[in-house]
């Protein structure tokens, strides 16, 4: 029986989105089943005109998998429960939405999105009954009940390569580097790439740490003959007093950010060494996906339309030991999966002498 699938991806861009619509464009097709691609997330029903386009196969030829970003669009800041109007006015809008969906006639809803999406997406989709199936992605890949979220590889290659980009410069200069990455409460980007690339020291939101403590392990890289340091910090990391560092945009919405800022100034005091900080910011997020992103994005797209096939909702398809499985989508969403720091990558850290402060 042929059914109609509308897809969409939420939230905050990262590599490998068009990789995972192209699998469950490609697999639907096979099947003969429609996939309708809304624009900017939810909201582009809620436009005047709603804003929906047919997805083909064509639609992702040679080229677009490969590309980062997302073909349609994305919003982080479009809750339809508090949804701002242009006149600044705040409207519950998700009976609007939902019979939107009603409208499109779709049997499924695909949503690839990160806790915040799905957290809004699963209420949503509760309160007006709809077949909702979530596809992880999120360069934090704080998601629960998943090994690994499509994008967060990329995002470690490209914090990888810039400890590889910061190392020669720093030998040249005689000087400390500090390098702050994204990865919101969860500290994997930082601990993963700070593993990856060499880092002296890592400062994640889950482990403490003292200026004190950095310092010395500066003192002993120097005193061992090497004449620079690599430090790698995650944006939530707070200052040692416990305050959160934060940058405010327009309409006052906040990011965490200048942490890396806070610590070049300290350790400069604190080593005397010529201390240079480096924000890579939304750059782990624009790239060509890894292959090991678009391994994940294909298999989890796949899974998704296999989940449509057995007629299953309210799930979030999941890599798990090296296979792709379902959860339920609130059991994903239940709390930030943040760094085990009894696991396996703390552990290989620290018996490397890498210093967590
Ligand atoms: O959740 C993904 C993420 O890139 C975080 O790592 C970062 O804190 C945040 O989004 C940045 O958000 P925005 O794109 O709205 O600046």
């Amino acid at each position: 029986m042929t059914k109609k699938i509308a897809i969409f991806t939420s939230g905050g861009d990262c590599a490998g989105l068009n990789a995972v619509m192209r699998a469950v464009v490609v697999a639907s097709h096979r099947l003969e089943w429609q996939v309708l691609g809304i624009e900017n997330g939810t909201a582009g029903l809620l436009e005047e005109k709603p804003n929906y386009r047919l997805l083909t196969p064509d639609d992702f030829d040679a080229t677009v998998m490969r590309l980062g970003g997302t073909i349609l669009g994305t919003t982080n800041s479009r809750n339809p429960f508090e949804y701002k109007m242009p006149d600044g006015k705040v409207l519950d809008r998700s009976d609007e939405l939902i019979a939107a969906f009603r409208d499109l006639g779709v049997d499924y809803i695909i949503g690839i999105g990160g806790d915040g999406s799905f957290g809004i997406l699963n209420r949503l989709m509760k309160k007006g009954g709809l077949k909702f199936i979530g596809i992880p992605k999120t360069i934090d890949n704080d998601l629960n009940m998943t090994d690994y979220s499509v994008g967060f590889d990329t995002a470690v290659s490209i914090a990888t390569e810039a400890l590889d980009r910061l190392q020669p410069t720093a030998a040249s200069h005689d000087r400390v580097m500090v390098l702050e990455v994204m990865g919101r409460d969860a500290g994997h980007i930082a601990l993963t790439a700070g593993i990856a690339g060499g880092a002296d020291v890592i400062l994640i939101p889950e482990i403490p740490y003292t200026i004190e403590n950095i310092a010395s392990k500066i003192q002993e890289v120097k005193e061992s003959g090497r004449n620079f340091a690599l430090v790698m910090v995650s944006e939530a990391v707070k200052t040692p007093e416990g305050k959160k560092l934060e940058v405010v945009y327009q309409g006052g919405e906040t990011r965490y950010g200048g942490i890396g800022d806070y610590l070049g100034m300290k350790l400069a005091q604190a080593t005397g060494s010529e201390t240079r900080v480096t924000v890579l910011g939304h750059v782990q997020r624009g790239a060509s996906p890894t292959y090991n992103d678009r391994l994940l994005a294909s298999a989890l797209g796949v899974k998704a339309v296999d989940l449509v096939k057995e007629g299953k909702f309210a799930r979030m398809v999941a890599w798990h030991n090296a296979t792709v499985i379902d959860v339920p989508i609130e059991e994903a969403i239940k709390e930030c999966r943040t760094v085990d720091i009894e696991g396996v990558l703390v552990h290989t850290a620290r018996s490397l002498g890498i210093s967590f402060g």
